[in-house]
């Protein structure tokens, strides 16, 4: 049996491929970022073509920095930026333009025109969504739209749609050669086009959208058979799990059992808990979603809490605003100072996700004296993240009806010390760090692994989870309180910017 799994973990500012061992040890790690295109205020595109040359590369040099064989790979699991819409030619393998990245809002015009008749709610029952400008479906939409030909070809069964999971399963199993046109339950439950329940295309939605199924691909479930690849990156490696990312971190921090919940802190927060095979509407603002299907097992979903902007907010305070040299500088400005001195960050650059769902709010920084300085810039920036998942998981409290005991964390923000104690003493529950944080990468690692036996089962999975470091709230419960009124006027500022 060959040695190690490959994951490829396709996000919004990168794409990696990591190996990992049986334990759930990283034994190779490569990564190349690609251009985030702003054509204008609200837009996000990435190139297609862009991130499947940087795939091909990080594969490859993830390969070469270990050493290893085509044999070694027993498997390649692919994860990915979740609702990112892509369409591109059967024939020439060709987008017919940029992917509409997931926090775009070119789609608001349609959210109101679609809620006019039945309200935001109207395909929540049979979708687990509201209507927003997150979601594939209205993306799409915009493309079949406003792309000359699109729709001729996508009715022919010419032009082909995927999320970026599809995208690069079709290009490795050979493009325009007979590449094979698949997505994972996990990644089309997010279209807004397909029935949680039967997990397959629904013609109702099909019609509402008005998309033709033609362009649609095959629905499997998240570990299992997704073709061979026969590019000369991995010839001949199985690829034998997808799960979008936030899926995949669920299943990386072996959140099996129902009630079990994991925050990711990456470019935005998304805390997702599984609700086992119980399909549960939200009442409190959250998504239902698929958490993954493994082979044998009945499908699990989730209930989930997304936030748009976290990670990227302190990229902004650097790259906008060059308040910081370096993302990581933003914990030592922040701890130069006691507390935020009265200042709220409301990052709403993408209007508000859960629990709001406002695509009119826009963002707003509240509560400014002479006193702030910078320092409590830096810190109202960083708690702007922990107050947003405090929201979140209030909604999956009263959602679900239980108290969250503690919360399981992983993403790129856990690293900031300052940020987690934070988060802790708002919450007012201990969070939990795992040794492995890379949990994303490792949960598409572990679909993959699970389908070609390479793990035996759950609790193969469940024994390489340990945890690295709990931060046990301290905060007096009155700063709780005052804390949270202030956030909570100023989010109340942000709402209906945009009219
Ligand atoms: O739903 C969007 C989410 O999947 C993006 O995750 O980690 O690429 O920012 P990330």
């Amino acid at each position: 049996m060959p040695t190690y799994i490959a994951a490829i973990d396709q996000g919004t500012t990168s794409t990696r491929c990591i190996v990992f061992d049986r334990s759930g040890a990283i034994v190779s790690l490569a990564q190349k970022e690609h251009r985030q295109i702003y054509p204008q205020p609200g837009w996000v595109e990435h190139d297609p073509d862009e991130i499947w040359r940087n795939t091909l590369e990080v594969i490859a040099l993830a390969r070469i920095k270990a050493k290893l064989q085509v044999g070694d790979i027993a498997a390649v699991g692919i994860t990915n930026q979740r609702e990112t819409t892509v369409v591109w030619n059967r024939r020439t393998g060709k987008p017919y333009y940029n992917a509409l990245v997931w926090q775009d809002m070119r789609t608001a015009d349609y959210v109101s025109r679609f809620s006019n008749d039945g309200g935001q709610d109207r395909f929540r029952a049979k979708t687990g969504l509201p209507l927003a400008t997150y979601f594939s479906g209205l993306k799409l939409r915009w493309l079949l739209d406003n792309v000359d030909g699109l729709r001729a070809d996508a009715e022919r069964g010419d032009a082909l749609f995927g999320n970026m999971d599809t995208f690069l399963v079709w290009n490795l199993t050979g493009g325009p050669q007979g590449g094979l046109h698949l997505t994972d339950q996990t990644n089309a439950s997010r279209t807004q086009l397909m029935d949680l329940e039967t997990l397959n295309w629904d013609n109702e939605l099909l019609q509402a959208f008005d998309v033709p199924r033609a362009m649609l691909p095959d629905i499997r479930p998240s570990s299992g058979d997704f073709g061979t690849v026969s590019s000369e990156v991995l010839p001949g490696v199985p690829i034998a799990g997808i799960l979008g990312d936030q899926q995949a971190a669920l299943v990386g921090q072996t959140c099996f059992e129902p009630g079990q919940a994991k925050n990711t802190y990456g470019t935005g927060c998304f805390l997702l808990m599984n609700t086992g095979t119980e399909l549960r509407h939200s009442t409190y603002g959250l998504l239902t979603t698929v958490a993954y299907q493994f082979r044998g097992q009945p499908v699990h979903y989730a209930l989930e809490g997304s936030v748009a902007i976290t990670g990227a907010l302190v990229q902004w305070l650097r790259d906008n605003l060059g308040i910081i040299k370096n993302s990581v500088d933003i914990e030592k400005l922040a701890g130069s100072v006691d507390d935020n001195g009265g200042a709220y960050f409301v990052p709403a650059f993408s209007g508000l996700y859960a629990p709001y769902w406002k695509a009119d709010a826009r963002g707003v920084i509240a509560g400014l004296t002479r006193f702030v300085n910078k320092g409590h810039l830096a810190r109202a920036v960083l708690e702007a993240t922990a107050y947003q998942t405090v929201d979140v998981v209030r909604a999956m409290e009263q959602d679900a009806s239980v108290k969250l005991s503690s919360l399981r964390v992983d993403g790129g923000m856990t690293v900031n010390d300052l940020l987690m104690q934070f988060q802790s003493d708002v919450l007012d529950v201990p969070v939990v760090r795992p040794t492995i944080t890379e949990t994303t990468a490792l949960g598409a690692a572990y679909a993959a692994g699970l389908a070609v036996g390479y793990w035996n089962g759950l609790d193969d999975l469940r024994q390489n989870w340990g945890i690295a470091r709990t931060y046990e709230p301290k905060m007096e419960p009155d700063t709780r309180s005052r804390l949270l009124h202030g956030w909570q006027k100023a989010v109340e500022r942000s709402f209906g910017w945009e009219d």
